[in-house]
């Protein structure tokens, strides 16, 4: 029997519908929440994420500012530009578009975005407070990929997930996400010995490699639920890390690159930035 296909893009426009009615409600009281994004050079990847979360937060009412730089641009001049935007009450959420190029060190950058207005849950005080379970953002693709598993109703507490990727955008605090969740959780990366033989054992498997295709039939569970995360441009177009035609029919439950996890980070940027919104106006700020 083949997999049920996680509707990712459904899934997104069913919260984004949410978050607009939300937004709507916030307005009514004199909060419109704002996002800026800042994009660094011309990588045409990143273009057009921007320009995607340009057109989510037009969908749900959310104020968004676009600053373009070029790629010439300094680390002293993105952290003026970070630090004028941390001073601005106006603004709601910082989003700095990775990679940034070479003469920026990323961590410098991620560091010097307020914490409170850290929209992509990358800086350190929010990773500490995944890890103690205090977190009020959370990065958006392991957000999305538990929103997905909760909204298709896959029980997670008890279920053996394993992890395959331990970058600090994905693997590393999906698994944390799926702890507090009561999962028992496996991280496995590029040095797991016999890889195949720890996926087999999953329940719910996240791929995030960065490979295609990685992920073969062989090394899935019948009946496991399957998240892949991982967006590969390769010359037969845009594939994810695992096998989706030989992987859905023998998982109970997949999801599809494109359309799967995807759509569903812009989804959980959007209810980050309206979070901050609520935060910042609950201290006095609007
Ligand atoms: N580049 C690719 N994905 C992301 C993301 O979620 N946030 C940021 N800031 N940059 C990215």
């Amino acid at each position: 029997m083949s997999a049920t296909i996680i509707d990712g893009k459904k899934t997104s426009s069913d919260i984004k519908r949410e978050l607009a009615d939300e937004v709507a409600q916030l307005k009514k009281v004199g909060i419109t929440p704002k996002l800026v994004v800042v994009l660094v050079g011309e990588d045409p990847a990143s273009e057009i994420y921007v320009k995607n979360k340009e057109k989510a937060c037009d969908l749900v009412g959310i104020d968004s500012v676009k600053h373009l730089l070029p790629a010439s641009t300094s680390q002293k001049e993105l952290l003026d530009l970070v630090n004028k935007l941390n001073n601005d009450d106006s603004v709601n959420g910082i989003l700095v578009q990775l990679p940034l190029p070479k003469q920026i060190d990323e961590n410098a950058i991620i560091l010097a975005i307020d914490p409170e207005k850290d929209v992509d849950g990358f800086h350190p005080i929010n990773v500490g407070a995944l890890m103690i379970g205090t977190a009020t953002f959370s990065s958006c693709t392991p957000s999305g990929c538990i929103e997905l598993l909760k909204r298709y109703n896959i029980k997670i507490e008890g279920s053996k997930a394993v992890v395959v990727g331990r970058s600090n955008i994905v693997g590393k605090p999906v698994a944390m996400m799926l702890l507090h969740e009561n999962a028992t959780v496996e991280l496995c990366h590029s040095r797991t010995r016999d890889l195949a033989a720890e996926t087999r054992q999953a329940d719910i498997l996240i791929a995030g490699i960065g490979k295609p295709k990685f992920i073969t039939a062989d090394m899935v569970k019948p009946g496991a639920a399957v998240i892949d995360v991982g967006i590969n441009r390769t010359e037969d177009g845009l594939c994810g890390d695992v096998d989706f035609e030989a992987v859905k029919e023998v998982a109970s439950a997949i999801t599809p690159v494109p359309r799967g996890v995807g759509p569903m980070t812009i989804a959980m940027l959007l209810r980050n930035t309206v979070t901050a919104a609520k935060m910042h106006a609950a201290k006095g700020r609007k």
